[in-house]
């Protein structure tokens, strides 16, 4: 494994590479669910990049950025554990500084319209935008063949694809299951905030997503009754505040009176002050 900061050495060492290489872009804190999207990239690519930076431009003001938890040695043990020494395929981590990624007197953005209105975009304005031109950012420096995210940032996914269509980029995104713990929650880097009883209280959103995929898989195709089931269910549990619960069409992420084609079950709810989202894909 090869750690690198600076902007020019990865470029020397990109220009090195022969062979496709993936992209594994991240903000640290890794859990199982970046190990499989790195092991992921390893199996269908002859280079991985595993870029970790804690990207500043998509947390709000009122977000967790100081918060956010970080441990490079961390990641770095987690991340050898995956790359064989004997093998040819090469693990490289780019950590670069807030300095590289936003020199002083930044001002260039990439913005994605529409799709970055509703759902996480509408309770968090800025985020995307910041994921946008951050990524970009990550797929110049890099130069990746394929990039590997997770189902469970449905959005952004939905918006990256547009992006790197609009943009011409060269690259193929790969989007990678959702990954759970035993009792179903999504692991998130964010699963770490929560305390004893919020951690048992968080398995509401699975639940709650389960309940409404058993009445898709029965028929039932009104948006109406998947969302107000999710809803129902939500409310049982008293740690839960819900800020938004969506039945909306996969692709342009509008909502939806009838189901009639692939559609996105998705929430955002706070269990306390940890704010948790997830979502299921149907059809
Ligand atoms: O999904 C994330 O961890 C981040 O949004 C990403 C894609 C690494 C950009 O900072």
């Amino acid at each position: 494994m090869n750690l690198i900061s600076s902007l020019s050495d990865l470029r020397t060492k990109r220009l090195s590479l022969l062979g496709t290489v993936g992209l594994v872009p991240t903000m640290g804190y890794l859990h199982s669910g970046h190990l499989s999207l790195v092991s992921r990239a390893m199996d269908e690519c002859e280079h991985v990049i595993v870029t970790i930076f804690v990207n500043p431009t998509q947390f709000g003001a009122n977000e967790d950025l100081s918060k956010y938890p970080r441990d490079l040695e961390r990641d770095l043990n987690l991340l050898s554990s995956l790359s064989s020494p004997s093998s040819a395929k090469e693990l490289i981590v780019w950590n670069p500084s807030a300095e590289t990624m936003y020199p002083l007197g930044y001002q260039t953005w990439v913005n994605v319209e529409a799709l970055t209105n509703p759902l996480e975009g509408a309770m968090r304005p800025g985020h995307f935008k910041g994921v946008t031109t951050v990524v970009s950012k990550l797929f110049n420096a890099t130069q990746p063949h394929k990039a590997y995210f997770g189902q469970k940032d449905a959005q952004q996914v939905a918006v990256i694809r547009r992006m790197t269509l609009d943009l011409n980029f060269p690259i193929e995104i790969v989007v990678c299951p959702t990954m759970r713990e035993d009792d179903g929650l999504a692991m998130s880097s964010r699963n770490k905030y929560l305390n004893k009883d919020e951690r048992t209280a968080a398995t509401i959103l699975f639940r709650s997503l389960s309940e409404a995929k058993k009445m898709y898989e029965a028929g039932e195709r009104n948006a109406d009754v998947l969302r107000n089931k999710m809803k129902e269910v939500l409310a049982s549990e008293p740690l839960a505040n819900v800020q938004y619960v969506s039945c909306a069409d996969y692709d342009s992420l509008e909502e939806l009176n009838m189901i009639e084609n692939k559609s996105l079950l998705s929430m955002a709810v706070f269990i306390g002050k940890t704010r948790l989202i997830d979502n299921f894909v149907l059809g």
